[in-house]
């Protein structure tokens, strides 16, 4: 296993690689693709946007051909409004050796819950429903700023992206790319892509290492004190109906971790400690 600074000065060179790399060019021309298609991408409250989410009418346009979970592009509309929603059905989830079959969706939404009890708003509206594929998660399609590079957010440990941080710590995110970072014009920041998140073993694999081992900032503190006392609440209720049972109480015992510590993670030398591809 490479030790801390081999993997961050690998992961480095590797974004430095696939920035120069013809892929960067395709996913560009992805980006300007999605862009052309002229999608709804209305502003709406979070209640707004969840009723339309849960009860508008799904049509499915396309397929996310960068997604390895066969996430579709689509269209809900209901109430006369329309929006640009993601959507990944159950039926097209990867299989994976570390997380049960079939549950990577309910991940999602839990995710997007956890996020609501924060108070931080970090992941973009998001249910579980019915679509023309089975069950699945369906999630507001968010309009990024073409003129922020979230690598580069990264990479000069954009205090915005603190928040997230904190945050994946508690869901014990195992795949915080850059490229799972949505700035928005207007200067908020959204997560995406929460599939893989309260394992019950710890594995949090992450781009935000900027501030390891650092102190929380007094509000971090207190979100996490609301999350702590959430679980034991409306949040604990919410997860009880997503997750596995060993996976809440994985996660209380997670955010007791970050109270108790008052710091964030470190990397454990014993784990991958960085997403792959890390863009
Ligand atoms: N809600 C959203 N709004 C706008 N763009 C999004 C949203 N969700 C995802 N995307 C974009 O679509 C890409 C693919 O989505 P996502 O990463 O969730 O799929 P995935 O199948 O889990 O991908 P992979 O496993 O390959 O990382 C993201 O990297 C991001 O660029
Ligand atoms: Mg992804």
């Amino acid at each position: 296993m490479p030790d801390e600074a081999d993997q961050f000065a690998f992961a480095a060179e590797l974004a430095d690689e696939l920035e120069d790399e013809e892929e960067a060019d395709v996913e560009a021309e992805a980006e300007a693709t999605v862009e052309s298609l002229g999608l709804p991408m209305p502003v709406l409250a979070v209640d707004e946007a969840l009723a339309l989410l849960a009860g508008g009418d799904l049509e499915l346009i396309g397929r996310l051909w960068v997604s390895s979970n066969n996430a579709l592009l689509g269209i809900v509309r209901g109430d006369g409004i329309e929006a640009a929603v993601i959507h990944k059905p159950v039926i097209g989830e990867r299989p994976l050796s570390d997380f049960p079959d079939g549950t990577l969706a309910r991940r999602e939404v839990a995710s997007f819950v956890t996020s609501q009890a924060t108070g931080w708003g970090i992941v973009p509206p998001t249910v579980l429903r019915d679509g023309p594929l089975g069950s699945g998660m369906l999630q507001l399609w968010i309009r990024t700023d073409p003129e922020v590079d979230p690598v580069d957010l990264v990479n000069a440990a954009d205090p915005r992206l603190r928040r997230i941080a904190v945050f994946d710590a508690a869901v014990n995110n195992t795949d915080r790319k850059a490229g799972h970072l949505l700035p928005m014009p207007g200067g908020h920041v959204y997560g995406v892509d929460h599939g893989v998140t309260f394992s019950p073993v710890p594995k949090l694999r992450t781009v935000l290492w900027g501030w390891r081992g650092q102190p929380f900032a007094e509000e971090e503190v207190a979100v996490l004190r609301l999350l702590r006392a959430g679980l034991d609440g409306a949040l604990g209720d919410a997860l009880h109906e997503l997750l596995d049972p060993i996976e809440v109480r994985a996660t209380e015992r997670r955010v007791a971790g970050l109270l108790a510590s008052g710091c964030f993670p470190q990397p454990d030398p014993r784990r991958p400690a960085l997403p792959w591809p890390p863009v």
